[in-house]
C-alpha cells in the first residue's frame, strides 16, 4: 500500500488487524500454554492482561500509527524528532524477524497435515495414535523444512505483491468460517464423556498451580495473541483515515480474540481429559487433540481438512503483518523496493529458522539455557522482547504525544466520553508500565528480597 492509500472499508481494517492477530496464539499456544500453565488460573490471569494492558496498548498503538502515518520506525522520528525513541521501532523489526522465524517452522506444520490428511496419513487411527502421527511428522527434516520453506513463500508472495488488499477480502468469508467451524468443534467435544473434566480445567482457576513464570507467560501471550509491542498494530494503523472509530475498533479485535482463545480451549481441553491425555503435553495438543475429535464426526476428515485450512488462512494473514513492517520499514513504503527487499527479507527469516524448524527432530538435543532453539526464540520474543516493546510503547506514548493531541486523535472517528480517554491515559501511563516492571521483576526474583 503506498502512503495515499487507505483501507478500503472501516471494518476492512478491523478484519486486517484481527487477520494479525488471530493465528497461532490464540488457536494453537494459548491452549498448551494454558495446559501448562495450569489452566483456570492461567485463563484469568491471561484475560486480565489482555483486558486492563493488552487493550488500552491496542488502542495506544493505533492512535500513534493513525496520528504519524508513517512506518514502524519513522513514526516515532516523527512524533519525537531528535530523539533515539525510535529503537520502538527498531526493536520492533527485529523482533518481528525472529518472531517469523519460528513462527513459520508451524505454518509449515499445518502444511504438513493438509498434505498428509490428503495422502490418507490419518485414515483409521485410533485416539492415541494421533498424538505420536504428529511427532513422527514434525521430526523429519526434510518435510518440516519443505513445509517451512512453503509457508515462507506463500507468505513472501502475497507481501510482495503489495496484495493484502485481497487478503482483505478473503479474510471476510474465512475468519467467520473459522468461527462456525470452531463452534461445530466444541459442540462435539463438550458431548464426550469426560468432558466435564476438561471444561473445569479451563474455567475454574486453582491458584496454587500459578507461578511467577506462568505469570509472565501469561502477559506474553496477551501481547502475542494482540501482535502488541512490535509496532505491527501501529504500521497497520497508519493506512487509517481520521473517520475511523478507534475504540470500536481495537474493543472488536480484543473480543473476537477472547472468543477464539476460549472456543480453542473448549474445543481441546474436554477432549485432553476423554482420551486420557496430558493437558501439558505442549505444542503437539492440538494436532493430537483435533483430529480424535473430528474422528468423531461425520465427515470428520473432510472437517478436519477445512479446518487446517482455515487454520493456515489465519496464521498466514499473521505472518504477512510481520513481513509486512519489516518490509515497509526498509523501503519507507516505496512501493518500487516492495519486491526485492521482501524476497530477500523473506529468504532470511527462513534460514535463520532453520534451527527452530530442526529442534523437533535432529536438533532436539541441542539446547542452550536448557532450550531447545525453537523455544528459546519462542521464549525470548513471546516473554521478553514483546513484554518490554510494550512497556517502551506506555512510556513514550503519554511522555512524547501532549494528552490533548492524543485526545485529539482517539476522539476522530468516535465520540468518546473524556471519562473513558481518561481511564485509558491513566491505564496505559502508570498501570501498564508498573505492571510489565512487576513481572518482570518476580521472575528475576527481586520481589522475594522483599516479601
Ligand atoms: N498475533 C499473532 C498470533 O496470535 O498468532 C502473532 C503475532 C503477529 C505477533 C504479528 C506479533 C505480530 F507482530
Amino acid at each position: 500500500m503506498t502512503q495515499q492509500e487507505h483501507w478500503k472499508t472501516k471494518i476492512g481494517f478491523i478484519w486486517a488487524a484481527a487477520g494479525s492477530a488471530i493465528g497461532l496464539g490464540a488457536i494453537w499456544k494459548f491452549p498448551y500454554v494454558a495446559g501448562t500453565g495450569g489452566g483456570g488460573a492461567f485463563l484469568l490471569v491471561f484475560l486480565l492482561f489482555t483486558l486492563f494492558l493488552g487493550l488500552p496498548l491496542l488502542v495506544g498503538e493505533f492512535v500513534i500509527g493513525r496520528k504519524a502515518q508513517s512506518d514502524a520506525v519513522s513514526t516515532y522520528t516523527k512524533l519525537a524528532p531528535n530523539s533515539k525513541w525510535n529503537v520502538i521501532g527498531k526493536l520492533g523489526v527485529f523482533t518481528s524477524f525472529l518472531l517469523l522465524s519460528f513462527y513459520s517452522v508451524v505454518g509449515g506444520w499445518i502444511i504438513l497435515y493438509i498434505i498428509e490428511v490428503f495422502a490418507g496419513g490419518l485414515n483409521g487411527l485410533s485416539q492415541a495414535e494421533y498424538g505420536p502421527l504428529f511427532g513422527q511428522v514434525i521430526s523429519k527434516p526434510f518435510w518440516t523444512l519443505l513445509g517451512q520453506l512453503l509457508f515462507m513463500f506463500i507468505t513472501i508472495l502475497v507481501v510482495s505483491q503489495g496484495v493484502q488488499k485481497g487478503i482483505e477480502k478473503a479474510s471476510k468469508i474465512m475468519m467467520p468460517a473459522l468461527l462456525v467451524l470452531f463452534i461445530v468443534i466444541v459442540f462435539r467435544s463438550l458431548s464426550l464423556d469426560g468432558a466435564l473434566e476438561g471444561v473445569k480445567f479451563l474455567l475454574i482457576p486453582d491458584f496454587s498451580k500459578l507461578t511467577s513464570e506462568s505469570i509472565l507467560f501469561a502477559l506474553g501471550q496477551a501481547f502475542f495473541t494482540l501482535s502488541l509491542g512490535v509496532s505491527v498494530m501501529v504500521t497497520y494503523a497508519s493506512y487509517l483515515p481520521k473517520t475511523q472509530n478507534i475504540p470500536f475498533s481495537a474493543l472488536s479485535i480484543v473480543i473476537i480474540n477472547i472468543v477464539i482463545a476460549l472456543l480453542a480451549g473448549l474445543a481441546i481441553f474436554p477432549g485432553v481429559f476423554s482420551f486420557g491425555l496430558e493437558p501439558d503435553a505442549g505444542p503437539v495438543l492440538i494436532f493430537a487433540v483435533l483430529p480424535a475429535v473430528f474422528s468423531q464426526l461425520p465427515l470428520g476428515m473432510f472437517f478436519f481438512l477445512a479446518f487446517l485450512v482455515l487454520f493456515l488462512f489465519a496464521a498466514l494473514t499473521s505472518a504477512f503483518s510481520m513481513i509486512e513492517i519489516i518490509v515497509a520499514a526498509f523501503t519507507k513504503k516505496d512501493n518500487s523496493k516492495r519486491k526485492k527487499t521482501t524476497w530477500l527479507v523473506g529468504i532470511l527469516i527462513f534460514i535463520v529458522g532453520i534451527p527452530s524448524c530442526l529442534s523437533y527432530g535432529v536438533m532436539a538435543d541441542v539446547t542452550i539455557f536448557d532450550k531447545t532453539f525453537f523455544d528459546l526464540f519462542d521464549f525470548t520474543v513471546s516473554n521478553i522482547l514483546m513484554p518490554l516493546g510494550a512497556l517502551l510503547l506506555a512510556i513514550f506514548i503519554p511522555l512524547k504525544v501532549s494528552k490533548s493531541e492524543l485526545m485529539d486523535e482517539l476522539r476522530a472517528g468516535s465520540n468518546i466520553r473524556a471519562s473513558i480517554f481518561n481511564v485509558w491515559y491513566y491505564l496505559l501511563k502508570y498501570f501498564t508500565p508498573v505492571a510489565i516492571i512487576i513481572v518482570f521483576l518476580d521472575v528475576i526474583g527481586v520481589l522475594k528480597w522483599f516479601f
